[in-house]
């Protein structure tokens, strides 16, 4: 097998490429290769200087995580990147697309490192659940500063090269050929005999002894963001022992840290979510072959929350919108939402006045249907009702080109049946985004019977180009992600009836790890959420809470009371409401057991999602993670759903959800699926 490391001799410096694709991951193939290129400089009298430089599309983005839980290969990425800085004669890094990881403590190894300015530069094991564990926690403080390290491993988003370069992390920015600029660098410090070695540099450490005070302040002031996270409190010891020990010390604390981690449920969780992200995007039985349709310009019906959201995402990237609803004002109305949210961006200065500008200025504001007409893609987004949807999709069907895809952001509807009011099912697709359409990262992609391969392979890659994480769902009430939830919402208020209180059920989730409760989530989104308005019939807790106002937080009172500042507090009046309830439809209260909430919460979730999968309504379990990470926060620590229900062990889940069976009473049934992996030991994910 030839070795992805090659090396050339240009004059007296000695170029060492690697040649990985697709990112030159670091595998026990380039690690060696590295090892025996720093070996030949060395022993070659004519060899002055090595370059370490990446064909393709970037520089090393980090170790092979697919190596990762297998047998250790030598090298160690450690014992690589100590050889590099230990190299009797300078080495430089050449530094292009992203030097992510392990590639940046290879980069930080390099004694000098060239950047073109398009390149980034981060280390984002923490969202593997990890921390640099190559010397980067030990030498990128010491190169970087201790701050930016701090706020570079928490985060583990990437810094530009310019910002890198004025810190101290790239010695030299250079446009054009980068290997030749890299060459003509190493050509200048070739006699350089004293090598600047980043382990042994102190001056940005000196600084951070100085201001003891300096971590917890981090620790407080990113506490929320952390919560739950394994990963970032072990990044932080870590940089604590590069101030407080030396060097030979911290990387000792950094390799039983990162072990520590290794080993955790929480980094197999995170690592395992990063190939369920990636894999999400491949659409079974579809040909590989199978070319996207052309999208340059999208036409939204509707200019409500939604409509107005997911214009956003396509003006973002550069796809000009046609907008169209029915009165001016409501045009007006959504339009003006839209500038007001870039502006409100701008002011935080994720985006500049012209981007807010450019954006805006490609949205084209009508009350004109027709105008429609010479979109590629068309995405109703109006009011949830099947008839209204029928209508929209009969008119687009007159006017829409030929080849035009025709989408519907229904987030429960059967898209079949929206299809056949139309002469062309096979143009259309569901696309169901998730509230605010301009934040979240998913995207449901609902392939209707007759959806046509590269309907559903545009949608897919349309979505990558807006930034938007896709998952493929079948026709079904709900798709995966609010079918889903509506087990949950059953027992949850069932479970108020029984004697739970809405703080209590909340409290469990949260400190499961979502970010709310099934009650402060109604709050949020509006109790009133399919209400059918009638104040006189009162057939539940909610009818009751609807028909006093109580609509949640936009009203100061749902589930809970709100005080100005939309701080919750326990509501006397709901918890008489549910007594009153649970007296006159002859529900015994007695004290329930957070336990019992997990298992009829969280375990029917499972239920249901295992029934999806039987279905065949995702085409796998991971998509299924990757919808609740992304469309409700579930906890990535815990991989979503399906993967935790492996964790915990699915006969655990069965026998939780037996001992609870005869409360859930008609509402629950049991998937044969689970019944059967759980029976032969089985698991929904790897
Ligand atoms: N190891 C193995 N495979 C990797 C990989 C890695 N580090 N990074 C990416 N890949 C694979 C992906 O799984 C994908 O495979 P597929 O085509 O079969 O699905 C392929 O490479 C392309 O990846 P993307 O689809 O993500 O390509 P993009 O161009 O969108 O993004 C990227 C490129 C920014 C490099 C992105 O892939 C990325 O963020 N990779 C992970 C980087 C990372 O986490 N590095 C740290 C690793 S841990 C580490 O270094 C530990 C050390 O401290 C000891």
């Amino acid at each position: 097998m030839t070795s992805p490391i090659s090396t050339q001799r240009h004059g007296d410096i000695l170029i060492v490429t690697s040649n990985n694709p697709p990112v030159n991951a670091l595998g026990a193939a380039v690690r060696q290769g590295l090892v025996a290129a720093i070996e030949q400089a060395e022993s070659d009298e004519r060899v002055k200087a090595v370059v370490i430089a990446c064909a393709g599309q970037t520089f090393f983005a980090g170790a092979d995580i697919t190596e990762f839980g297998k047998p250790p290969v030598m090298p160690w990425l450690p014992e690589v990147v100590d050889r590099i800085e230990a190299c009797t004669k300078p080495v430089v890094a050449a530094i292009h697309g992203t030097a992510l990881g392990g590639g940046l403590e290879v980069a930080l190894a390099c004694h000098y490192r060239v950047a073109l300015p398009s390149a980034k530069l981060g280390v984002p094991e923490v969202k593997l659940g990890l921390l640099p564990g190559a010397g980067g926690t030990q030498r990128l403080p010491r190169v970087a500063g201790v701050q930016k390290a701090l706020e570079m491993v928490i985060s583990g988003t990437p810094i530009g090269a310019k910002e890198a370069c004025d810190i101290g992390l790239v010695d030299r920015l250079c446009e054009g050929d980068l290997v030749q600029h890299t060459v003509a660098y190493a050509e200048e410090v070739r006699d350089i005999r004293l090598l600047p070695k980043s382990s042994e540099r102190d001056d940005k450490l000196a600084e951070a002894r100085a201001n003891p005070g300096l971590f917890d302040e981090f620790r407080k002031a990113n506490a929320r963001k952390l919560k739950g996270f394994e990963a970032p409190e072990a990044n932080i010891k870590a940089i604590e022992a590069a101030v407080a020990k030396p060097y030979a010390e911290g990387v000792k604390d950094e390799r039983r840290l990162f072990m520590e981690l290794m080993s955790g449920t929480q980094a197999k969780a995170q690592q395992y979510f990063f190939f369920a992200e990636r894999k999400a995007a491949k659409i079974d039985n579809i040909s590989e072959d199978t070319r996207p349709r052309d999208i340059r310009k999208v036409g939204i019906i509707g200019a409500g929350t939604m409509g107005g959201g997911i214009s956003m995402n396509f003006l973002s990237a550069g796809i000009p919108v046609t907008i169209v609803e029915m009165a001016q004002d409501a045009l007006d109305r959504g339009t003006g939402v839209m500038r007001k949210n870039y502006e409100a961006t701008a002011a935080k200065g994720r985006m500049t006045a012209d981007q807010v500008q450019g954006a805006m200025g490609i949205l084209n504001p009508t009350l004109d249907f027709a105008q429609l007409a010479d979109c590629d893609l068309i995405i109703e987004a109006v009011f949830e009702q099947m008839e209204i949807k029928k209508d929209i999709f009969g008119r687009l069907d007159k006017i829409a080109k030929p080849g035009a895809i025709l989408a519907s952001n229904t987030s429960y509807l059967n898209i079949d049946e929206i299809a056949a009011s139309t002469s062309r099912p096979q143009d259309v697709v569901g696309l169901h985004f998730f509230s605010p359409a301009n934040v979240m990262k998913l995207l449901e992609v609902v392939r209707g019977a007759e959806t046509a391969p590269d309907v559903l392979v545009t949608a897919m890659q349309l979505a990558k180009r807006i930034r938007k994480v896709a998952v493929v769902a079948g026709v079904c009430h709900g798709f995966i992600g609010n079918r889903m939830l509506m087990p949950r919402q059953v027992e949850a208020t069932k479970l108020l009836l029984e004697g739970a209180t809405p703080e209590q059920i909340d409290r469990v989730h949260v400190a499961f790890g979502m970010p709310m409760g099934p009650f402060q989530m109604a709050d949020l989104a509006g109790v009133d959420i399919g209400w059918h308005r009638d104040k006189n019939r009162v057939e539940n807790v909610r009818d009751a809470l609807c028909a006093i106002d109580r609509w949640g937080q936009k009203k100061g009172a749902g589930f809970y009371d709100y005080d100005d500042k939309r701080r919750p507090s326990p509501s006397p009046i709901v918890d008489q409401i549910v007594r009153e309830f649970a007296a006159s439809s002859g529900v015994e209260r007695r004290n329930i057991s957070d336990e019992e909430i997990v298992e009829r919460t969280l375990y029917t979730m499972v239920n249901e999602g295992a029934e999806i999968l039987e279905e065949g309504m995702a085409q796998r379990a991971s998509d299924i993670d990757v919808v609740w990470v992304y469309g409700y926060g579930w906890p990535v620590y815990r991989g979503g759903p399906m993967f935790w229900a492996d964790t915990e062990g699915l006969l655990k889940i069965v026998d939780g959800l037996k001992r609870q069976q005869e409360r859930m009473g008609s509402d629950f049934s049991f998937s044969q699926l689970l019944l059967d992996k759980a029976e032969r030991r089985g698991k929904f994910t790897g």
